[in-house]
């Protein structure tokens, strides 16, 4: 293979890895999220105002389960992702009613979606 064409075929690589998730992709993932949670209050979920930098499980009036509550870590990009992509692995027994979003770049732009609204 020449190197330009080497190139060529490196090139449409990484803009294939770099896939983006459209606007109407997020709304509707977002608009999942919101069956159960609001920024602003707690619903079946915890509100998530202040989500980025607090601790998991850490809203005070929010009746988490055990596997919820024992989570030891801030909540961040990478955390959430995590959390996200599966949330029976991060936190096993949990009791949010959610299968996980398997697609890195529709939790990643969901992440920043979420970044913007909940600063
Ligand atoms: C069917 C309802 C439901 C849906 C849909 C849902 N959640 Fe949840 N979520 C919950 C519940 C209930 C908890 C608390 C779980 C526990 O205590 O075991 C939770 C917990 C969380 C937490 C941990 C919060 C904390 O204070 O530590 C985050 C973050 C979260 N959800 C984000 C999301 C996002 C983002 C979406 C959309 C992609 C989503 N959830 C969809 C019900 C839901």
């Amino acid at each position: 293979m020449s190197v330009r064409r080497g190139l060529a075929v490196l090139a449409l690589g990484l803009i294939a890895t770099d896939a983006v998730a459209d606007d109407a992709t997020v709304k509707r993932l977002y608009d999942r999220c919101e069956g159960c949670h609001s920024p602003d209050r707690n619903r079946t979920g915890p509100m998530l105002g202040g989500l980025f930098g607090r601790s998991a499980g850490g809203v005070k009036d929010f009746d988490y389960s055990a596997a919820m509550a024992s989570l030891t870590f801030q909540w961040d990009e990478q955390s959430l992702s995590r959390f996200l992509e599966n949330p029976q692995a991060v936190a096993p027994g949990n009791k949010m009613e959610f299968r996980g979003i398997d697609n890195a770049a529709e939790r990643r732009e969901l992440i920043e979606h979420l970044r913007r609204l909940l600063r």
